[in-house]
């Protein structure tokens, strides 16, 4: 329920709807102390038009506004404060939460429009990090957000499977490569190679020349080279895609950047037609100096198409076939002046959609504070990762509830639903230390502590014996004042699936699920549920709400919610 929806339509039609509704509803504040009742509304924003002291304002409009569904309304100074009648605020929470069910929240503001999301896309040849894990599960998660907005997300995995990296590769595996090793073993092997090769090409440069040859043959559909190309990336898929299984991560497609490979002639085209293109020592350049950015190198000196030269394809692919009402990235922080690049040349192609293009970037994960990377073997890998964590769930289920049935199942979701939330909880901005044993805890601000909370909430209502069906019709008026901070919280789920959409921050809803189930636990601390007395349906349908609240919230970070466990 929208009460500031409620009361900005009251002052307007109180005064004779002289002050657009929405003005009044967006000054609407919660006090900060809560005798200062559930809402107030500062009055002087009048002052000016209605040539009037805030505080008469506030006295006159007391006597003029409908006071249905609140206990008392009431002017102090310039306020006016609103106390919510608390048996019916319970009633219509709850009501909508057992209506609605996994719905709840839900709303059409992306009138089913496309929104592409360009996520995880690590490269062919190398092993998917952390630093990738971030990128797939705040994709992910996003795009759950923009489907409860009502809009329609594709996610898009843009490999990086082009390039002259690939050059390299092939020259290496055929000097120093083996077919079995490969298969038995394919991204550490690649890996090694590729290490080796630049180990090697200190000293003879050649070796460089020959990889530059190989990645043009590639280019020019040379077959040696695209037979040995298609099998690095078949390897590396099936590599990949164990984690995103495990990770219960899907896309919609996997456009990656050799897809694009015929479609760059035409952006060059496009590039000279407009006459932006400019030579500088050899190479193709788009300057961007109006933009106060470097410029983007769009063609090396021997015709090579660079990263930004397949971006720009991608912007221009997606744009003719989703015409999407937003083209996101969601890519590291590292990228930001990329992206600005990349932009700022689609803009001076004159590409409409340019603006529609967000980078959506995030912070660095840390080990022992040290930034990861490939080079240093400063690597966490994600697979070994997902299993250290399923097997210490496991441990800890088997302390802690040793009879439970489906046990592997469970502690799957909760070893996985620990790492995604442990990720997710972070401002999308912020750098994350990682050590797994912190973020398996079953106390703190973990993903089990929150698929704790909503096991235990099934298990009260199992216990009950009462019948979801006289649950959803019955009576839904909790009147303890224990259970006042709960009801408050459900009430604002809708609100915080609007801000983490708009914001592309699924920590909004993390953190919002941190806040439920603490106010939970705190409400079960001080409150019988089970006591058959007048309101124990009214406090089951609580239960309820805050199971399938708490449920839905982890859906949309991406992670399970056991029944049990
Ligand atoms: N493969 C790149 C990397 O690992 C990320 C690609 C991001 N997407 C894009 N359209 N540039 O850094």
């Amino acid at each position: 329920m929208d009460y500031k929806q409620t009361i900005a339509d009251n002052i307007s039609s109180a005064l004779d709807h002289k002050i657009n509704r929405k003005d009044i509803e967006a000054k609407i504040e919660v006090p900060k102390n809560s005798k200062m009742g559930d809402l107030a509304f500062p009055t002087f924003i009048l002052a000016k038009e209605l040539h009037q002291a805030p505080q008469i304002i506030a006295q006159n409009l007391v006597k003029q506004i409908n006071t249905e569904g609140f206990d008392k309304v009431v002017a102090t100074g310039p306020y006016i404060n609103f106390f919510l009648n608390k048996s019916k605020f319970s009633n219509d929470v709850l009501d909508l939460i057992l209506k609605q069910q996994q719905n709840y929240g839900n709303n059409q503001r992306g009138n089913q429009r496309n929104v592409t999301i360009d996520m995880s896309s690590p490269n062919i040849a190398k092993p998917i990090s952390m630093g990738h894990l971030r990128s797939t599960v705040i994709g992910n998660s996003i795009a759950n957000i923009l489907s409860k907005n009502g809009y329609h997300p594709i996610k898009d995995n843009h490999l990086g499977d082009w390039g002259t990296q690939f050059g390299k590769l092939i020259t290496a595996y055929l000097k120093w490569g083996n077919e079995k090793d490969v298969e038995a073993d394919p991204i550490n092997k690649l890996v090694e190679y590729y290490v080796h090769f630049h180990k090697v090409d200190k000293e003879h440069p050649e070796l460089d020349d020959e990889a530059r040859e190989w990645f043009k043959k590639l280019e020019n559909g040379n077959q040696e080279a695209i037979n040995l190309w298609k099998w690095f990336r078949d390897v590396s898929l099936k590599s990949f895609n164990k984690t995103y299984d495990k990770l219960g991560v899907k896309f919609d497609t996997y456009n990656g950047e050799s897809f694009y490979n015929d479609k760059m002639d035409e952006v060059i085209q496009m590039l000279k037609d407009k006459h932006l293109l400019k030579k500088s020592r050899g190479a193709e350049i788009v300057d961007l100096q109006k933009y106060n950015l470097n410029p983007a190198l769009i063609l090396k000196s021997d015709g090579a198409s660079l990263y930004i030269t397949r971006d720009l394809a991608t912007a221009i692919y997606r744009d003719r076939t989703y015409h999407p009402a937003m083209n996101l990235y969601v890519v590291g922080s590292e990228q930001i002046l990329y992206f600005k690049q990349l932009k700022a040349v689609l803009k001076e192609m004159g590409i409409p959609s340019a603006d529609n293009l967000h980078h959506v970037p995030f912070g660095l994960i840390l080990s022992n504070g040290q930034k990861l990377s490939t080079r240093s073997g400063r690597i966490i890998l994600l697979n070994k990762v997902l299993d250290d964590s399923v097997k210490l769930a496991k441990e800890q289920i088997q302390e802690k509830n040793p009879d439970l049935p489906n046990k592997d199942n469970v502690a799957n979701e909760v070893g996985v639903g620990a790492i995604i939330f442990g990720d997710l909880k972070n401002n999308r901005m912020d750098s994350i230390n990682f050590v797994l044993k912190d973020q398996l805890r079953f106390e703190g601000e973990t993903g089990p502590y929150v698929q704790y909370a909503h096991a235990r909430a099934e298990s009260i209502l199992r216990k009950a014996h009462v019948s979801s069906q006289s649950i959803v019709s019955g009576s839904k008026s909790v009147s303890d004042p224990a259970a006042w901070d709960v009801l408050k919280l459900l009430n604002d789920f809708p609100r915080i699936v609007k801000m983490a959409c708009d914001e592309f921050e699924p920590s909004d809803i993390a953190k919002y699920s941190l806040k439920l189930s603490k106010a939970f636990n705190k409400y079960y601390a001080h409150t019988k549920v089970l006591v058959k007395d007048d309101e124990l349906v009214a406090r089951l349908s609580l239960v309820k709400s805050i199971s399938i609240v708490l449920k839905e919230a982890l859906r949309l970070l991406g992670v399970k919610a056991p029944d049990q466990m």
